[in-house]
């Protein structure tokens, strides 16, 4: 069995990370156009620096849920009986590999990596990110960024995740609000092509008249309940 799994950030909610479009979410406090956009970054550069290097320090302080454990869980044992699981995340915080899952593609990038705007060289990042950090590959000062996708730029991936959901048995949306495209559109384009769809999320997305199956809830309680019984039923 093929399965594509999609979190957003509600998947990383009950770890303490903030989701964007909750009462109390990121985008309650920030514009996103300041901080999330190649506009935003060449007006303001050490805004948007200031904006990832909190995001990227408070990963030190969180840790994965049992939503994340369950899902790396049934990574394994999908694999371990000829199947796969392929997860694609809108997250660009690192809880889903800190809890084991390995087939996992970060489409709007990942706040451990920089990446040099002047030559494309992409590395691991601890470290703040400032108008004045230098390249380590090219030398150039001041053209670094995070490794992260902003409105209006190209998420990460999608050759891949074309061929996932071409190739899905079934597809499960997690956490995730489904207001941002294209992600929000895989489940519909899961759904023409005939394959079973679920969602688990606190609530109903917008997409929910995509999936045939829905469960609302935390993550931490719904994932771990549906993947022990999807491993049941293989
Ligand atoms: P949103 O904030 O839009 O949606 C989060 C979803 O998670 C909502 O539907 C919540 O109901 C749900 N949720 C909250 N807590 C939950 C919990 N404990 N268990 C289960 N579900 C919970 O965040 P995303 O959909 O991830 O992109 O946002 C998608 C993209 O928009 C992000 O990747 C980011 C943002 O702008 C960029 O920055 C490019």
């Amino acid at each position: 069995m093929r399965v594509v799994v999609l979190t957003g950030s509600g998947v990383s909610a009950e770890s303490g990370v903030a989701t964007f479009r909750d009462r109390d979410g990121i985008w309650s406090k920030y514009d996103y156009r300041e901080v999330a956009t190649p506009e935003g970054f060449a007006a303001d550069p050490a805004l948007v620096h200031g904006f990832y290097n909190a995001r990227r320090r408070a990963l030190q302080t969180v840790a994965p849920n049992a939503a994340h454990a369950a899902l790396a869980k049934l990574e394994e044992e999908l694999a371990a009986r000829g199947g796969a699981l392929t997860l694609i995340t809108q997250n660009v915080d690192d809880l889903h590999e800190r809890a084991g899952s390995k087939n996992l593609l970060h489409m709007h990038g990942e706040l451990a990596k920089a990446r040099c705007g002047a030559c494309g060289d992409i590395y691991l990042c601890k470290d703040d990110l400032g108008v004045d950090s230098q390249c380590a590959a090219c030398g150039q000062v001041g053209a670094m960024r995070q490794h992260v996708v902003w409105f209006g730029e190209t998420p990460m991936f999608m050759d891949e995740i074309e061929d996932a959901v071409m190739a899905a048995d079934l597809f499960v949306s997690i956490g995730t609000s489904g207001s941002v495209y294209p992600a929000a559109g895989f489940a519909a384009e899961a759904h023409s092509r005939g394959v079973p769809c679920t969602e688990l999320n606190l609530e109903p997305s917008e997409n929910a008249w995509a999936f045939s199956d829905a469960r609302y809830g935390r993550a931490g309680e719904i994932v771990p309940q549906w993947v022990e019984e999807l491993i049941a039923a293989l």
